[in-house]
C-alpha cells in the first residue's frame, strides 16, 4: 500500500510540475493523511511568524503541527534562551554573540520587527517559558544549538525538564537533537528515557551503515538535510532501527518529494505543506 501511495505521489509531483500540488479537497483523504506524516514546525511556524518566538510557536500549535522545533542556547548568566544564530544580529535589533549578554539584556531586544512590523516588540523566549506554555499541548523537538559554546547546557536542559516531570518515558514527544553528536550522547545519559536525534548536515551525505548503527546506540532518529535523502537512505535508517525526519522543507513540492521518499516526518517552515492533523501518538 505504501509503495502504491509512493507511486501515486511521484506521479502527482510529475503532473503538477512547478505548480502548487492540489491538496485533498473537503471529504477526501489525502496521501499525507494516509501516510500519517509527522509534521514538525521548524523554529515554530517560521514561514508565518518570526522564528523561535512565542508567536511562531503558537502558530505552529494552532496549525496542528505534531511538534514545534526550538533552538536552545545560553545567555552570559547561564539562562537558556531560544534563538537560532549564535549572534543576535539577524533576528533581533541587537548585535554580537548571544553568550555576551545577560538574560535581562536579551529580553530587552526586539525579535520580531526584522520579520514584519506586525511583530514589533516580540521577545526572545526562554526555554522554560516554552516548556510551561506547550507541555502536554504539542510535541517539542529541542535542538541543542552549538552546545560546544555552552558547557553544561545539557545538564541545564535536563534540570528544566526534570523540574517539570517531563523526563519520563511517557513524554515521548519531547525529543532532543543536535548536530553535535557528543552532546546528544551526553544528553542521552542524563535523560535516558527521552528520545534523542542525531542531526546530519551534508557532510554526512555518505554516511555508512556502520555509522548509522553507532548512532542508533544513543539515538532514535537520524534527521538529515533533505538534500541527501533518498529511498535507499530511508531504508538504511529504518534498518538501523531509527526514524528519519529531514529538514527543512520550504515549499509544497519539497514536502511532496519527501513524502515520496517514505520519510517518517518532515521538518518544515510551513506546516500547511505537510498536513493539518491532530497530535498523534508515536
Ligand atoms: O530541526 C532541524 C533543523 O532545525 C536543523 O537546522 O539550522 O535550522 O537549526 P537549523
Ligand atoms: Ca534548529
Amino acid at each position: 500500500m505504501k509503495r502504491f501511495l509512493s507511486i501515486l505521489c511521484t506521479v502527482g509531483i510529475a503532473m503538477s510540475a512547478l505548480t502548487v500540488p492540489a491538496f485533498a479537497s473537503e471529504g477526501e483523504v489525502s496521501i499525507q493523511e494516509q501516510q500519517q506524516m509527522i509534521n514538525v514546525a521548524h523554529r515554530g511556524a517560521s514561514g508565518h511568524a518570526p522564528e523561535n518566538t512565542m508567536s511562531a510557536f503558537e502558530k505552529g500549535f494552532e496549525m496542528k503541527a505534531d511538534y514545534i522545533e526550538i533552538d536552545v542556547q545560553m545567555s552570559k548568566d547561564g539562562e537558556l534562551v531560544l534563538i537560532h544564530d549564535t549572534t543576535l544580529d539577524r533576528t533581533t535589533n541587537g548585535t554580537g554573540f548571544v553568550s555576551d549578554y545577560t538574560l535581562e539584556e536579551i529580553r530587552e531586544l526586539d525579535a520580531g520587527s526584522w520579520f514584519s512590523e506586525e511583530y514589533t516588540g516580540e521577545k526572545v523566549p526562554t526555554f522554560e517559558e516554552v516548556l510551561d506554555a506547550f507541555r502536554g499541548k504539542t510535541g517539542i523537538l529541542i535542538e541543542l544549538k552549538a552546545p560546544e559554546l555552552y558547557p553544561g547546557i545539557e545538564e541545564k536542559v535536563a534540570v528544566a525538564l526534570k523540574e517539570r516531570n517531563m523526563h519520563g518515558a511517557q513524554n515521548n514527544k519531547i525529543v532532543i537533537q543536535s548536530f553535535n553528536h557528543e552532546s546528544v550522547k551526553k544528553s542521552r545519559e542524563l535523560l535516558p528515557e527521552l528520545p534523542h536525534a542525531v542531526l546530519a548536515g551534508m557532510s554526512w551525505e555518505n554516511v555508512t551503515d556502520e555509522q548509522l548503527v553507532e548512532f542508533a546506540t544513543y539515538s532514535d532518529y537520524f534527521n538529515p538535510n533533505m538534500n541527501m535523502v533518498t529511498t535507499e537512505l530511508v531504508d538504511r535508517v529504518h534498518d538501523a532501527g531509527m526514524k528519519i525526519y529531514p529538514y527543512t522543507s520550504r515549499s509544497p513540492e519539497e514536502a511532496y518529494h519527501l513524502f515520496s521518499l517514505n520519510v517518517d516526518g518532515i521538518i518544515s517552515d510551513f506546516p500547511e505543506h505537510v498536513y493539518y492533523h491532530p497530535v498523534k501518538n508515536n
